[in-house]
């Protein structure tokens, strides 16, 4: 992403806006073509969001602008009015221009590759139940390994434990060095685990690589560890991408894994929940099933996945028009992410110059969320203080922003030992990170410490 970085971002419409910049020098800024949506237009499309909250935390559960829940509401109305006609004429059409779009801005190679699913979680749990079967009918033997970073997300390394551990896999999990200074660092690391994998003449059958870990946040090189693992022999990976879509830059023929999954209700401005999971078109791939069986068992995953019975699908159907949402800003989906990437740090680094802190990475490792050091002198030695504190924000201060607690290793000298994970999102305003950086310099000042929330 350092590539992309621009000083400016700001719309040329802005009132004083994220870094506090005036009209006069917004009037220095290139030409943005008249199309472009203006800051009133992005705060009514928001305006459904709680505005007493500073909601920096994107990162969780994503945000979907008003148009597009209208545009879901219509969908369920069709249903609701006809459901027959919208079940035989309908519903499949729908899903299928959503996934053309998905293939299209993943650069997939084949429509079929591209399955529309509920979320992350339900991707991971079709990957790694065909990986059970790949154990339980012989073609993987008891004892061989699979890989995954320490930093996996809880649900998916659980997901991991339920259907490859139960298997007989041996799992290794990858430690990451946090904070991180460079790329080389997490492939050496992840070179590391392998060797670990393939000791004894062991297989490694299967490796899960984040591409944007969850906590703490680092944009893994991807690509570079997928190389390696095609190097060493893995047979299958699988690339945890939940942040990715509309938040870095994703493309299937150049990553090079067998299975990639991001949600869509995210960084893409879906509703919840809509993810696609990319499988490589492969007949050792091919045996993949939706973990709900319906009618369309055994017609491949992406017929499965569009009817697990009768529910809801409005969120899979808005897709095209996300895409008109996107399209209003300028450079569409790519000045977006570009343009939060840009901001992100840009706010991470105001608040470690006023904290006296450090950045958990360098800018080039983050996209749209980086982690940012708080002041030692808060005190934060578990991860129930990270949550009590992240409550207190919340009560409080009206921030919601998560904290990561980094324990002490022996002989460091550096005293963080909690990180808040900021994002910048579209509707995010300078003034939000303020209250934030506000709120913990008042804490410090006032001598507060965590060990006052167990009181
Ligand atoms: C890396 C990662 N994987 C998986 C998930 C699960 O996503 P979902 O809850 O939408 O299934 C998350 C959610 O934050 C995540 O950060």
């Amino acid at each position: 992403m350092a590539s992309h970085c621009q000083k400016s971002y700001l719309r040329p419409d802005s009132t004083p806006h994220l870094n506090g910049d005036t009209e006069t020098h917004l009037h220095k800024k290139p030409k943005i073509a008249p199309t472009s949506i203006s800051d009133s237009e992005i705060q009514s499309e928001f305006a459904h969001h709680d505005l007493s909250v500073a909601r920096i935390n994107n990162g969780s559960f994503g945000c979907c602008p008003s148009s597009v829940i209208s545009a879901q509401q219509q969908w369920q109305l069709k249903f609701l009015r006809q459901p027959d006609y919208f079940y035989f004429n309908e519903l499949k059409k729908g899903i299928l221009e959503s996934r053309t779009i998905i293939k299209d801005l993943i650069n997939a190679e084949h429509i079929d590759e591209v399955s529309i699913v509920d979320n992350a979680t339900t991707a991971a749990a079709i990957v790694l139940q065909k990986i059970a079967r790949d154990f339980a009918e012989g073609r993987f033997q008891k004892g061989d390994a699979a890989v995954m970073l320490h930093y996996a997300y809880g649900a998916v390394k659980k997901s991991v434990e339920a259907y490859v551990s139960r298997a007989g896999a041996y799992v290794i999990e990858v430690q990451l060095p946090f904070p991180v200074e460079s790329n080389d660092e997490i492939i050496c690391e992840f070179r590391k685990a392998l060797e670990r994998g393939k000791a004894n003449g062991r297989k490694v059958r299967l490796a899960v690589i984040d591409h944007i870990t969850s906590m703490p946040c680092v944009v893994i090189p991807v690509k570079e560890l997928v190389k390696i693992c095609r190097e060493e022999g893995v047979d299958q990976v699988f690339v945890d991408a939940a942040h990715a879509i509309g938040c870095t830059d994703i493309n299937m023929q150049e990553i090079g894994a067998d299975y990639y999954t991001s949600n869509l209700h995210k960084w893409f401005f879906c509703p919840p929940s809509i993810a696609f999971l990319y499988s490589r078109r492969s007949p050792s791939l091919s045996d993949l099933h939706h973990p709900v069986v319906s009618n369309e068992y055994g017609n491949g995953l992406a017929i499965e996945s569009a009817w697990i019975g009768t529910r809801d699908y409005s969120s899979q159907l808005v897709v095209p028009s996300v895409l008109k949402f996107v399209n209003r800003f300028e450079d569409g989906i790519e000045g977006i992410k570009k343009r939060n990437h840009e901001a992100v740090v840009k706010m991470g680094e105001m608040l470690v110059e006023s904290w006296k802190t450090r950045l958990g990475c360098p800018p080039s490792m983050c996209a749209s969320m980086i982690m940012v050091g708080l002041p030692s002198c808060l005190g934060i030695s578990s991860e129930s203080d990270t949550m009590m504190l992240r409550t207190h924000l919340r009560e409080e201060f009206r921030v919601e922003v998560p904290i990561y607690y980094r324990a002490p290793r022996k002989g460091e000298t550096s005293t963080i030992t909690g990180y808040a994970r900021i994002s910048h999102q579209v509707y995010n305003k300078f003034e939000d990170y303020v209250k934030l950086r506000d709120g913990i310099n008042e804490l410090v000042r006032a001598g507060f410490t965590c060990a006052e929330l167990l009181k």
